[in-house]
């Protein structure tokens, strides 16, 4: 079976395709990054408007590598949410569209989902059951994974995510968006030393998480400086802000483990993308042992390889998953845990 998937909850146009037999054919990601810098962030309506002219371009791209005829497309999933609501409603037009043109099913995918079975398409892909750490710009979340679609909620943020507490402190900084990659460079050249900011919730007894207090903590440095932050200064915030980050996330997936009784990890989302944040699991996994999986580091952002393959998991246990009425609604706020196991 051929799945085709379409992402475009956020600032991301990602189409791929994926064969239950052979595996991933072809995916092909235009970012956005360009446009929103000027402005700091994500502005929504531009967002959806540079989907529409992307979406067929990198179709007609994925087949094209892929040596496939449209025709051969077995499926349709695209990302119904969360996400931006106009974003989400190009992707879903179109797959929409397509699958009544082909007279082809479709299904809407969760985009954390798609997030959560990424590692699944790396060279070693981790056994079910594990524990996964969710860490995107607009979820921080601890679950234990059984199978596909058999997902428990174990902890999350009260707050900010991971990736939004990395987006405002650089922005507080004046790196600029994304910050997640940009503060962590800047770290590389940070005195480890020089600030001590503060690791919230790090001994609580839950797995929540809180990280709103964190970016407070880098206004009131950043706020405390009478003359412009200086560049030595600036990485050594950085670095501080890693190390604090990094320490709480560590702390929590152990404590995720030691709970489960489980012995496999999983990172997904943008955040696992982080270098800091990857060399300390490491280390921990061989100190504790247990493993640690990553998606490659091209599926760990927003991507439409995810989509295709968590479409098809789903199609291949739940085949009545699949509709074929093409009326299409998305979910901008829809929570992980409202997903039925089919
Ligand atoms: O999963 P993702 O692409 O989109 C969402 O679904 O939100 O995650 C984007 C987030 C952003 O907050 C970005 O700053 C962060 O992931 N990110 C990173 C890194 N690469 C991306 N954060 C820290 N270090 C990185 N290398
Ligand atoms: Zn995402």
């Amino acid at each position: 079976m051929i799945v085709l998937g379409v992402e475009s909850s956020c600032d991301e146009t990602g189409l791929a395709l994926y064969d239950t037999q052979r595996g991933l054919l072809a995916h092909a990601l235009y970012s956005q990054i360009a446009m929103h810098q000027e402005y700091g962030g994500v502005v929504p309506e531009l967002a959806s408007r540079d989907h529409i002219q992307r979406t067929i371009p990198l179709l007609e791209q994925v087949l094209r590598e892929s040596a496939i005829e449209r025709s051969a497309i077995d499926a349709i999933a695209y990302t119904q949410g969360p996400g931006l609501a106009g974003a989400l409603l190009v992707g879903a037009s179109v797959a929409c569209g397509l699958g009544l043109a082909l007279d082809r099913p479709v299904l809407g995918v969760h985009h954390l989902e798609g997030h959560l079975l990424s590692p699944l398409l790396s060279k070693t892909p981790p056994a079910f059951p594990f524990v996964a750490l969710l860490i995107s710009g607009g979820h921080t979340q601890l679950m234990r994974v059984d199978g596909v679609g058999r997902y428990e909620l174990l902890g999350e943020t009260l707050d900010d995510a991971a990736g939004e507490a990395f987006d405002k402190s650089a922005k507080l900084l004046g790196l600029g968006y994304p910050g997640g990659p940009a503060i962590s460079r800047l770290a590389e050249f940070g005195d480890p030393g020089a600030y001590d900011l503060p690791r919230p919730m790090l001994h609580s007894k839950d797995l929540n998480f809180s990280f709103s207090g964190l970016k407070t903590a880098v206004l009131t440095v950043v706020k405390n400086h009478t003359a412009n932050i200086c560049e030595q200064d600036k990485a050594n915030v950085a670095r501080a802000f890693v190390d604090a980050i990094v320490d709480v996330l560590v702390a929590k997936c152990l404590k995720a483990l030691k709970q489960t009784g489980l012995k496999r990890l999983v990172i997904a989302g943008g955040v696992g993308a982080n270098r800091q944040l990857r060399d300390a699991l490491n280390d921990a996994a061989v100190k504790r042992r247990f493993e640690v999986f990553y998606p490659e580091l091209e599926f760990c952002t927003d991507n439409g390889a995810m989509i295709a393959f968590a479409g098809a998991m789903r199609l291949q246990v739940h085949p009545e998953a699949a509709r074929r009425d093409y009326a299409f609604n998305v979910r901008p706020r829809w929570p992980l845990h409202e997903l039925r196991p089919n």
